[in-house]
């Protein structure tokens, strides 16, 4: 009996331990950024931008350090295509210094950079975009294929959305694409859709934040990208997502829902844009749509949660409001 007893309990404690170990290895990357002292947090987001400062990059950077310093900026969020047009060749690549170091100079950009991969950075070496010496090179440098930066009032989610896209895989347009660490595509998909679920049930944060390159919605040049809209939106639903900030179309854009919380933002305006291939999607969720280059910017306190879009010369070309209130239980003595 006490034999059977101990048996058991040792049974229970592996099974306890296994579990740990197997949901420990599940978890994604968690970093954290302290917020201001009131536990706000300010920063901007840029996307498909290295190209040595021509196509108005050096315009948008310029913008961004004006932008960045009137708002006392906490870091800085790349939604990816951070080296045109085939990512770096390896980590000592001077690209690197050419389109990131040597352009975004202003002091106020001389914060974290917490960037992610797009289509273009798998064109090249992706590893190097992801390795340590990229830090060492320069101090602003935060890569991973997908992590969680946590900001006490914010959780903020990045999502490797390149594997996501099939016909990169099948028709590669005579590309060729750096899959290390992503093969079998499909294990890849699965056990990144279960992390970020996890990531976003184990959030106690009161705004939820997810960043990935691809658009889910958008009607800019590419449109939506349907395995997200099949695969990742309905983890962001379920976990009342409050914003999806993305890349990948060359535009500043803002969609809302009619159905769920998400706010879905493209900044993708860092450098080469004007498409003019807007797609008709004139909705009530339409909020702004714009064809040029620029950027956004993000300020969230406690309750309230502000966003706005600026051009090439700093216009405020649309901008954005909501709030939470925290719960409370008010006593009244009558
Ligand atoms: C740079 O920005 C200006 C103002 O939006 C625009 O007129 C011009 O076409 C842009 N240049 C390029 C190369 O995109
Ligand atoms: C958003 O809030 C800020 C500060 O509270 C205010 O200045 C701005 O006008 C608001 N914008 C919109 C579109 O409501």
């Amino acid at each position: 009996m006490g034999r059977n007893r101990s048996s058991c309990v040792l049974l229970l404690m592996v099974a306890i331990l296994t579990l740990c170990f197997v949901s420990s290895k599940a978890k994604l990357k968690k970093l954290q950024h302290a917020p201001k002292a009131d536990g706000s947090l300010r920063f901007l987001v840029i996307g498909d931008w290295g190209r040595n400062g021509a196509d108005n990059q050096s315009l948008v950077a310029f913008q961004m350090g004006v932008i960045g310093e009137k708002m006392e900026i906490d870091f800085v969020i790349s939604t990816g295509d951070n080296f045109y047009d085939n990512g770096l060749t390896g980590v000592y690549d001077p690209a690197f210094e050419e389109s990131f170091t040597n352009i975004y100079t202003a002091p106020s950009s001389q914060k974290k950079w917490y960037n992610v991969l797009g289509n273009h950075d798998y064109r090249g070496n992706a590893m190097a975009q992801i390795s340590p010496v990229l830090g060492y090179r320069d101090n602003r440098w935060v890569c991973f294929r997908s992590y969680v930066v946590n900001s006490e009032n914010v959780d903020l989610v990045f999502v490797d959305t390149t594997p996501f896209v099939k016909k990169y895989f099948i028709d590669t347009k005579g590309h060729s694409y750096d899959w290390r660490g992503v093969l079998p595509r499909k294990r890849y998909i699965s056990k990144l859709l279960r992390d970020v679920d996890l990531a976003l049930r184990q959030s106690t944060a009161t705004w939820k934040v997810v960043i990935g390159h691809h658009t889910i919605k958008s009607v800019g040049h590419h449109g939506d990208t349907q395995e997200l809209l099949i695969h990742l939106l309905p983890v962001l639903q379920a976990n009342n997502v409050d914003l999806y900030i993305n890349g990948h179309d060359h535009c500043l854009e803002h969609i809302s829902s009619l159905d769920s919380s998400i706010e879905f933002l493209t900044s993708g305006g860092g450098s080469r844009a004007w498409r003019g291939d807007e797609k008709g999607r004139k909705g009530e969720e339409m909020k702004f749509y714009y064809d040029g280059q620029g950027f956004m910017s993000v300020h969230i306190s406690q309750i309230q949660l502000q966003i706005a879009f600026y051009d090439v010369f700093g216009n405020v070309m649309h901008q954005w409001n909501t709030s939470k209130f925290e719960m409370c239980v008010c006593i009244c003595n009558e």
